[in-house]
């Protein structure tokens, strides 16, 4: 008889199923996601008020602050203003979608209030440009609010990972811009643009772009943990698709697009790199080729409890990376409630999905 074909026999490897018996059910992982939720919240509200407290009026010195930038410069910051007028529709929105879980709608509204201060950071940053007279400024406020924003997912796991994109490539824009203002830029027309002030306001918002993307992140790696098929289907759909929010809908959309594209603020080149591939590293995802692969094999085992699962995805993922991921985020989270003496009351514990140990 004739050997079989290795490939046959790596195929056959590739779809064998390996769910251990004791994965927990559907029900008991969803609980410890909303678990994780709410425990990476009171974390993070806790030291948001300790290390990000900061003002859109008095952080910074306004006053000081150059009138005399380029014209990219000056159309760079009537972008982002633009961008983050919609931020009653990016929290409303999305509430509506995420209420019953208290973790994800009580950060929602925290982050709806720092994503606020960045509108009003934005404005003031206008105002003292004086590049534009007040009256242009308050009109372009009201043309802009007039229309809606619309979410463009309209489930949980779809806009979290929407949320991580948008949160990276938001920061990558203001470091960017920050980049300007420290006269670092290598175009030559925005040589002269350096100014302490924009520069301040710019990596003050970046940061609090980071700690955002933090959170979702965490909460990626607790999806990929607990929900790996529909979190790397999520994933996948997102990606596809991802553009800026608004930039369909601000009047000028195209041209901010491409003159973020132009002062190298943002491009291309930087989504795939730095942020697709970043993503990608941090969440122990193997590549796009891998997730479609594994996404078009997947194939339903059930387990004991007669729940069905989908095997192919681990081809796909770091699984043990997300594990251990996963664990540090509950000892990070055990650690605050231990502080607060929330662990006396109400301790939140690791439960093993039961994937890791196929
Ligand atoms: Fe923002
Ligand atoms: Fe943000």
């Amino acid at each position: 008889m004739a050997a079989p074909d290795p490939e046959i026999i790596h195929e056959i490897e590739l779809q064998r199923p390996r769910l251990p018996v004791g994965v927990l059910s559907k029900q008991e992982r969803d609980v410890l996601v909303e678990r994780a939720l709410v425990g990476l919240y009171r974390w993070y509200l806790s030291r948001s008020q300790a290390t990000r407290n900061w003002s859109p009026d008095r952080s910074f010195d306004w006053r000081a602050l150059r009138t005399d930038h380029s014209i990219e410069v000056n159309k760079l910051i009537e972008g982002f203003f633009a961008v983050e007028q919609y931020v009653p529709d990016y929290t409303s929105k999305q509430l509506l979608v995420m209420r019953k879980s208290q973790g994800r709608s009580s950060f929602l509204i925290r982050w709806g209030s720092e994503e606020e201060k960045h509108a009003a950071t934005w404005l003031n940053a206008l105002l003292f440009l004086r590049h534009r007279p007040r009256k242009w400024i308050e009109e372009y406020k009201w043309m802009l609010r007039e229309i809606e924003f619309n979410l463009p997912w309209d489930d949980p796991l779809h806009l979290l990972f929407y949320a991580i994109l948008q949160e990276r490539a938001t920061q990558l824009n203001y470091l960017g811009t920050a980049l300007i203002a420290r006269g670092e830029s290598d175009k030559p027309e925005l040589k002269n643009d350096r100014d302490p002030i924009l520069e301040q306001a710019a990596t003050t918002i970046a940061r609090d772009e980071v700690a955002h993307y933090s959170f979702f992140l965490e909460i990626a790696r607790v999806y990929l943990y607990y929900h790996p098929t529909q979190a790397l289907e999520a994933l996948m759909d997102v990606i596809k698709t991802f553009a800026m929010p608004a930039l369909n809908i601000i009047p000028n959309g195209a041209e901010f697009y491409d003159l973020v594209h132009r002062t190298g603020v943002y491009g291309v080149r930087a989504y795939a790199r730095d942020v697709i591939q970043v993503l990608f590293d941090q969440l122990g995802v193997k590549g796009r080729k891998a997730v479609e692969e594994a996404v078009k094999r997947s194939r339903q085992v059930p387990d004991g409890n007669g729940d069905l699962h989908d095997t192919a995805v681990f081809n796909a993922l770091d699984y043990h990376a997300v594990e251990a991921s996963v664990r540090r985020l509950f000892g990070r989270i055990q650690a605050y409630e231990q502080e607060i003496g929330l662990a006396e009351v109400d301790p939140t514990q690791f439960v093993a999905s039961g994937y890791a140990a196929g």
